[in-house]
């Protein structure tokens, strides 16, 4: 890596307090994923190849999330935000390019972001994002020097009442030259409010050094705020939100009630497929082109082929090839492949299971553990009883087999091409090719018996 290369730093060490939570605060997610996670992703798109995030309060939880992505700086003791850059000292202190540093809570900070910051940042000692709020109660105020050059950053609980009615604020997020970043960071006192070492002290330390400062904002100051309640992490969800719906309705994606749409950050959708109302696509979930998805859907961590219509059906990590109906009121579990045209109806679960094109399972039925052929017919009310209470056992059923309706299927069985259930059988063993199973009591049928039974009703009346 050549050394003018940016590098990236992550703080989210700290145990967000006001979050109310025994996560820490990094960990809570937008558009499904943790806050610390989009900005190391945003930090990476823009092309920071090494980012290191400072861990401390409950810091396994998130390296366990984000993995070997990422390096690690751990906080033991959350002594305030310049103590936790400057715990990656031993990591980068032979960086003498940009750094840019980032507070793990501001998850609407993007890659058009980083990349303008970085851009900014030419011959100075630090680059200091800042926004200008209406209120701008909780920041810290920035306060410029005679020549307009910000020379120190002053926190809500240190400022001053004419302070406090400074509207231009720190967002915590910088360009540093690595450099004179760890020079001065040594120099960091905590004679403040809060007895911590203040990461925006820097800006004092580097200004009284001499070094080159600069602002940077952005058109929406929006993007650069931070999350330290559980409303304002509603409020970046719904940012981030409006942005993907955006971003998915200009690639193609008719969307009929954006207000009640949740597609996650993964997910990607072909064109011409109408997303109706209600209706959530989570994780890693990829839908092909002209599906008809929702109303009142969720679908997690799926694959959906091309020309399908999902209606008021929850499908987790399940495969559909193209064509394929299901709903209303599927519920598609873990495991599920539907082959092309295969039809899924109302009050049908599926589970691990795999069903072959054109087959059709109605109306009310469960199908665990079991591999179904093409063009075969699953009648209403159809079980596989995959379970007697120990173990679960596997149902075969091939191409072109016709199960009647009110069937309960003995795993472990086979029902073998072309084979048939006559309807309402418990059936125990399998069934051979083009073979038929009755499995059900013979009809006894008594002439006049209804007419005697009525009489004698009347005869008590
Ligand atoms: C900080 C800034 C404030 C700025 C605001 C913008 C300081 C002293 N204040 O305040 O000027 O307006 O961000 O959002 O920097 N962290 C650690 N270790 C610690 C303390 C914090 O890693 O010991 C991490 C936190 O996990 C968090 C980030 O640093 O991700 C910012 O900390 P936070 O407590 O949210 O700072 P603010 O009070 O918001
Ligand atoms: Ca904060």
């Amino acid at each position: 890596m050549p050394e003018s290369q940016a590098v990236g730093v992550i703080l989210a060490g700290g145990k967000g307090t006001r979050m109310k939570s025994d996560l820490p605060k990094g960990l809570h997610k937008v558009a499904g994923v943790p806050m610390v996670e989009l900005i190391g992703r945003a930090m990476k798109a823009a092309g920071i190849q090494r980012v290191v995030i400072v861990v401390g309060h409950r810091g396994e939880l998130i390296q366990e999330a984000l993995g070997d992505k990422y390096e690690y700086a751990w906080q033991d003791k959350q002594l305030g935000t310049g103590h936790a850059a400057s715990m990656t000292r031993p990591l980068l202190v032979d960086h003498a390019g940009p750094l840019v540093i980032a507070p793990g809570d501001a998850p609407l900070l993007s890659k058009e972001v980083f990349e303008a910051i970085l851009e900014e940042h030419k011959g100075v000692a630090c680059t200091l994002a800042i926004a200008t709020l209406e209120d701008p109660t909780g920041y810290g105020r920035v306060i410029r020097d005679d020549k307009g050059v910000p020379c120190r950053i002053v926190e809500e609980k240190d400022a001053s009442p004419e302070q406090k009615k400074i509207k231009e604020v720190c967002t915590s997020l910088y360009c540093f030259d690595a450099q004179a970043l760890f020079k001065g960071i040594k120099n960091l006192k905590n004679a403040n409010a809060q007895g911590e070492y203040y990461l925006t002290d820097m800006v004092n330390i580097l200004h009284g050094q001499g070094g080159k400062l600069q602002t940077f904002s952005t058109q929406d100051p929006g993007v650069l705020l931070g999350v330290n309640d559980r409303w304002q992490l509603s409020e970046a969800e719904k940012g981030m939100r409006m942005a993907l719906l955006k971003k998915h309705a200009m690639d193609g994606v008719t969307l009929i009630d954006p207000d009640t749409t949740y597609i996650g950050l993964d997910v990607e959708i072909g064109v011409d497929t109408v997303i109706e109302p209600c209706t959530s696509i989570l994780g890693a979930t990829k839908i092909g082109s002209s599906c008809k998805i929702g109303p009142n859907t969720r679908i997690e961590n799926s694959s959906i082929g091309e020309s399908c219509t999902v209606l008021m059906s929850h499908l987790v990590r399940s495969t559909l090839g193209n064509e394929v109906k299901c709903g209303p009121f599927a519920n598609l579990r873990p495991g599920t492949v539907l082959k092309d045209r295969v039809k899924i109806g109302n009050f049908v679960e599926v589970k691990n299971s795999s069903v072959g094109q054109e087959t059709s399972i109605s109306h009310l039925s469960y199908i665990g553990d079991a591999e179904l052929g093409a063009e075969t017919n699953i009648g209403a009310g159809t079980i596989t009883c995959n379970y007697d209470g120990f173990v679960k056992s596997k149902t075969t059923i091939g191409d072109g087999v016709f199960v009647g309706s009110n069937s309960t299927l003995v795993a472990p069985i086979t029902l073998e091409d072309g084979s048939f259930v006559a309807a309402g059988s418990t059936v125990t063993h399998s069934v051979p090719a083009d073979g038929a199973a009755f499995g059900r009591a013979r009809q006894e049928t008594k002439e006049g018996w209804a007419e005697k039974w009525r009489e004698k009703k009347r005869s008590q009346q």
